[in-house]
């Protein structure tokens, strides 16, 4: 897949090791991958899409073929945009399938020529989403190791403190 370039959507709100572990994995199968935050979530979200950015670009530093923008409106037309060939989703576990083969199959049917790609985070991310990083964070339990440390900063700067951190 050396001349692909592929899209990572998703909320990232916020970035976890989880996320980074697929893109650094997918940063070795495509030319290039551009990581795009959604503007427009129906979901009520922590951070705001500039601020998710501003992590994700820290989080992907390391990669010189990987970037950080956000996008409106249809996925595909956006895959379009870019020239895209491939859209990279993560799946932990089967429950992530059906919602996954959805999204897949409906974009299939907006952009045939559009491939999704699925792969597996390290199997010590399995269980890891941003979702339950925000809700340990705020009962004062530790994320660390699950997110980076400039994370932990930002959810410490943004959450109330609610237990014994
Ligand atoms: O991280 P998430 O919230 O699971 O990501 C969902 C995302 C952003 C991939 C999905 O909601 C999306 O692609 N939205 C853009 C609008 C769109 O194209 N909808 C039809 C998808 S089948």
């Amino acid at each position: 897949m050396n001349n692909v370039k592929a899209i990572y959507p998703g909320s990232f709100d916020p970035v976890t090791y989880g996320h980074l572990d697929l893109i650094a994995r997918s940063s070795k199968l495509f030319e290039h991958l551009v990581v795009a935050v959604l503007r427009n979530s129906s979901k009520n979200p922590l951070f705001n899409v500039e601020e998710r950015v501003e992590m994700l670009t820290e989080g992907v530093a390391g990669f010189g073929n990987v970037s950080v923008c956000s996008f409106d409106g249809l996925l595909v037309d956006f895959a379009r945009q870019q020239k895209a060939q491939a859209v990279l989703r993560g799946i932990r576990a089967i429950s992530d399938y059906e919602y996954e083969l959805q999204m897949a199959m409906m974009n299939r049917r907006l952009a045939p020529e559009l491939e999704t790609v699925f792969l597996m985070p390290d199997g010590k991310y399995s269980f890891l989403s941003s979702r339950l990083v925000k809700e340990v964070f705020e009962l004062g339990g530790s994320v660390e190791g699950l997110v980076p440390q400039f994370v932990i900063d930002r959810l410490s700067q943004r959450v109330p403190k609610n237990g014994s951190r």
